[in-house]
């Protein structure tokens, strides 16, 4: 079985937490670490695990508009406001792993 830990983050503190979610997964089970911007839409059936994670902007998941206000306040270079876990989650193909 192997895991992926899917994360937005601006700051890094949501990266943080899904490093260590990963730490704390790997003696049992493959996981790695993938940025909600270029995260796949289709999750590899061999994946048992999906954990995802991103901040809270305004009460709720981010948007466009405050991952833009949350790019500028960090300076993160190379950043788009495009792609969140919002979106990203409402693109998701349905998973086709036989239970
Ligand atoms: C535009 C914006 C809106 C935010 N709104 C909230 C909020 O409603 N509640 C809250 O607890 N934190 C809020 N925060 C703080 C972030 O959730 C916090 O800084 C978080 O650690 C950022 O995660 P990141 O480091 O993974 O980007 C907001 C931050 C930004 C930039």
């Amino acid at each position: 079985m192997r895991a992926v830990v899917v994360v937005e983050s601006m700051f890094g503190n949501t990266r943080q937490v899904a490093e260590a979610i990963a730490d704390g997964l790997r003696p049992t089970v493959e996981a790695e670490v993938v940025d909600v911007g270029v995260a796949p839409e289709t999750i590899d059936p061999e994946v048992g695990l999906l954990v995802v994670g991103g901040p809270t902007h305004a009460f709720g998941m981010s948007r466009p508009a405050s991952r833009t206000q949350a790019l500028q306040e960090a300076g993160t270079p190379g950043g788009s406001p495009d792609v969140g876990m919002r979106e990203w989650l409402e693109h998701l193909a349905p998973s086709r792993r036989a239970s």
